[in-house]
Formats: C-alpha cells, sequence, structure tokens
C-alpha cells in the first residue's frame, strides 16, 4: 500500500514537473529607459526596410527593442504603447532560428515556447525566413471585457499600430532594419503556435541588422 502510494506521489510530481520545466524562462539584460537618438532625429529616419543580415539580435537590442515595444514604463503597470480601456490585449511572440518565444513584460523575460524554427512560416516575403527575429503580435480578445465583436477587431486593428511603430522608432534610433507585415498566413501561425480560439494574429514585424 505504501507502495503504491509513493509511485503515485512519483507519477503526479513527473506529470505536473513536465509541462513546467518545458517553458524555459529567459531573463532578459535590464532595458536602458535613457538615451538613444533624439525623437525628431529618429522621425526623420524612420523607415521599412527589407533587406536584413543574418546576424542574431545582441542581448542589448532585443531587450530595449521588446521594452520600446510594450514593456512596462510604469509602476502601476502600464505600458510604452496605449491600448484601448489598457486592455493590453497584445502579446508579443519571437519566432528565432533557435524556436519561438513569448515576451512576458511583467518580468521583462522570455519564455521559450517551443524549439521550432518557424521562421518560413512568419510570412511570405523571402527576407522572413532568413532575418534573425519576426515578431508576431497576437490580440486576445478575451482581455477586451464589455466590447462586442465589432469592436474588438477593431481596437485590434488600432492599438497594434502604436507597438508597431514603437518598434520603427526603436530601430530607427539603434540603426536596426525592420518592417511591418500583413502578408503572414494568420491561420498557419495560429494553429503553429497553438493559441486559444481567442487570440489572433494580427502583424508580423520583421527586424535585424541591415543587409547589404
Ligand atoms: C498595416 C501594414 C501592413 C504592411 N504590410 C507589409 C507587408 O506585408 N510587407 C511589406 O513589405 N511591407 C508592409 N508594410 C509596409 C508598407 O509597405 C510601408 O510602410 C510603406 O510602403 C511606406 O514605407 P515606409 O514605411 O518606409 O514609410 C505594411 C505597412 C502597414 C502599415
Amino acid at each position: 500500500m505504501q507502495k503504491i502510494t509513493i509511485v503515485l506521489i512519483a507519477v503526479l510530481v513527473a506529470g505536473i514537473a513536465i509541462p513546467l520545466q518545458s517553458q524555459e524562462t529567459i531573463k532578459l539584460d535590464e532595458p536602458e529607459r535613457t538615451g538613444g537618438m533624439p525623437l525628431f532625429e529618429a522621425l526623420d529616419k524612420r523607415q521599412s526596410m527589407r533587406s536584413f543580415s543574418s546576424r542574431e539580435l545582441s542581448g542589448r537590442d532585443l531587450s530595449n527593442l521588446l521594452w520600446a515595444a510594450f514593456g512596462m514604463n510604469r509602476d502601476d503597470g502600464r505600458r510604452t504603447a496605449p491600448s484601448a480601456r489598457n486592455w493590453q490585449q497584445f502579446d508579443i511572440y519571437l519566432i528565432m532560428a533557435d524556436g519561438w518565444y513569448l515576451y512576458e513584460p511583467r518580468e521583462h523575460v522570455l519564455v521559450k515556447k517551443g524549439d521550432e524554427d518557424f521562421s518560413k512560416y512568419a510570412g511570405s516575403q523571402d527576407f522572413v525566413a532568413t532575418a534573425p527575429l519576426n515578431l508576431i503580435f497576437v490580440s486576445d480578445h478575451d482581455r477586451m471585457t464589455g466590447a462586442s465583436a465589432e469592436n474588438k477587431e477593431f481596437h485590434s486593428a488600432t492599438d497594434v499600430g502604436f507597438i508597431s511603430q514603437n518598434v520603427y522608432l526603436y530601430c530607427a534610433s539603434e540603426g536596426l532594419a525592420t518592417v511591418v507585415r500583413g502578408l503572414l498566413d494568420r491561420d498557419r501561425l495560429k494553429e503553429l503556435m497553438n493559441l486559444r480560439p481567442s487570440q489572433h494574429v494580427i502583424l508580423g514585424q520583421t527586424v535585424g541588422y541591415p543587409g547589404n
């Protein structure tokens, strides 16, 4: 009887531990939050670029980029981009050669969701598959409490623009290349990333160092 209990506990512990272990958490560098190019110079340089070096982003750039995009900039949990009724309905997923990740702004960490390289599914243009980073902006309709279906779609389309522009401005400031993209197979990505029915892929944004 005692043996059975021990075996049962071991099975239960293993069953709980395995899913937790498969979600590796990666601490990002502290975001710098100061410096960068003067705003008007960054606005002057903001542009879409479609040629990327395959060189991986530095830890510093990755951390600062995500914080600029939609990090937390106030103690009450508010963010660098506005969202209607402060729903904060967007998550940023990262597709890279060594796997795909979710950005968690509260702890400023990446949660590894899988080891697969989904780069070739992140968009239909050639540069997408070879660039080091594709951001995927995902809106969760369940967070937009009290909104009609029409409003949820409307605010998914409007609010993503602020996040994307933050990425554009960080890239302009730091000499990185970026382009926001509507050309992507949303259903395929949703299926690959095992998203919930309430989660909707809205846009992708490719980021990297400029190519030749
Ligand atoms: C919602 C949206 C979707 C876009 N989708 C794509 C895309 O799929 N592929 C692409 O190469 N550029 C895409 N772009 C970038 C535009 O083509 C680009 O912003 C436009 O040509 C103006 O160039 P600029 O950003 O350098 O000012 C998109 C831009 C927006 C705002």
